[in-house]
């Protein structure tokens, strides 16, 4: 299926000498590829990433990595291959990037990375990164906890479901929270392990955290969905998320605000996943050969309770 898709991308672009491939004489060309559609957060932000290209006139060339780095690598060399006029793509995990990065500078073909960094020390590798501060993320959600527990004498037992072992968004929230709670010796991590961003995968290791400890205060979820997923786990148990278990969770996407607006959820840090607009407006200026700012953070909030039922209404995503 993979190779599949993999060819249709091919076929789709044909050589494009010096203005570069198949979207005609004027048009850009873009070869994206995106992580897979692992959340509630991927789904929006390739609609956004689809719907902005369409908007801009850039003819897009995606491909879905299926959440592998090896899939990612592939789609890069093909989009090198039909010479494309920029690659943008959301890393997978942070390492291992920088062979492929140095294929793509040879070739003269300048990499947007989006969403997610790489760890590469050579930063003339990629023309600029825009994307969330992930650290920030994290940071602000054990900031609400040690306010919201701030009475508390403790112990408070902490549960975290992390993102996809490797990525930036795992590692940096994974740094923020911990800085965070830090500041109270009475916080304590008692498990934490992957559920690789997905509500299956969140589901499952909460039933396991439950049956291995009968006195978790608090679940910090890398992401909605996996936060979902452990609410479903937590339900099963015949527990009350929100209540017997305070729960907190990043991005907001809508069915994550609802359960928050609910009552099952008790805090979200946003992340915002509307990176299209802004991916296609630096898509053009690079090919226009204009400077671009090397980091551009999205802009983000967070939400309680009260805040998501006002905000839901709205909510585009
Ligand atoms: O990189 C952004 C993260 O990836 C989102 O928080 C998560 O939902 C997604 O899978």
């Amino acid at each position: 299926m993979i190779a599949a898709m993999m060819v249709a991308t091919t076929a789709a672009c044909g050589d494009s000498g010096a203005e570069g491939g198949g979207g005609g004489d004027d048009q850009i060309v873009l070869g994206f590829s995106q992580v897979g559609a692992e959340s509630g957060w991927r789904t929006a932000n390739t609609k956004s990433i689809q719907e902005s290209a369409a908007e801009a006139g850039i003819d897009l060339k995606f491909a879905d990595a299926q959440q592998k780095q090896e899939n990612q690598i592939k789609a890069i060399r093909n989009f090198i291959a039909q010479r494309v006029d920029v690659i943008a793509f959301s890393p997978v995990v942070e390492s291992g990037w920088d062979t492929v990065l140095k294929e793509a500078k040879d070739a003269e073909i300048p990499v947007i990375l989006t969403d997610r960094a790489v760890d590469s020390q050579d930063e003339t590798l990629y023309e600029t990164f825009i994307g969330s501060d992930f650290v920030l993320e994290g940071r602000l959600s054990g900031e609400w906890l040690v306010e919201e527990f701030a009475d508390e004498s403790g112990p408070v037992r902490i549960v975290e479901l992390q993102g996809t072992t490797g990525s930036a968004p795992a590692n940096d929230r994974k740094q923020g929270f911990g800085e965070a709670i830090a500041a109270d010796p009475k916080f304590e991590i008692i498990a934490s392990q992957t559920g690789e961003f997905t509500r299956a995968k969140g589901k499952e290791v909460m039933e396991a955290f439950l049956q291995a400890h009968d006195d978790i205060d608090v679940l910090f979820a890398h992401n909605d969905d996996m936060g979902l997923g452990a609410i479903e786990a937590i339900e099963a148990a015949g527990l009350v998320p929100g209540q017997d278990i305070t729960i907190i969770t990043i991005d907001a996407v809508r069915d994550g605000m609802q359960a928050l607006a609910d009552g099952k959820i008790n805090f979200i840090a946003e992340c915002s996943p509307l990176l299209g607009p802004q991916l296609m407006e630096l898509v053009e200026q690079v090919h226009a050969g204009e400077s671009v700012p090397k980091r551009v953070v999205t802009e983000e909030t967070t939400f309680t309770q009260e805040q998501a039922k006002e905000a839901l209404p709205t909510r585009e995503y």
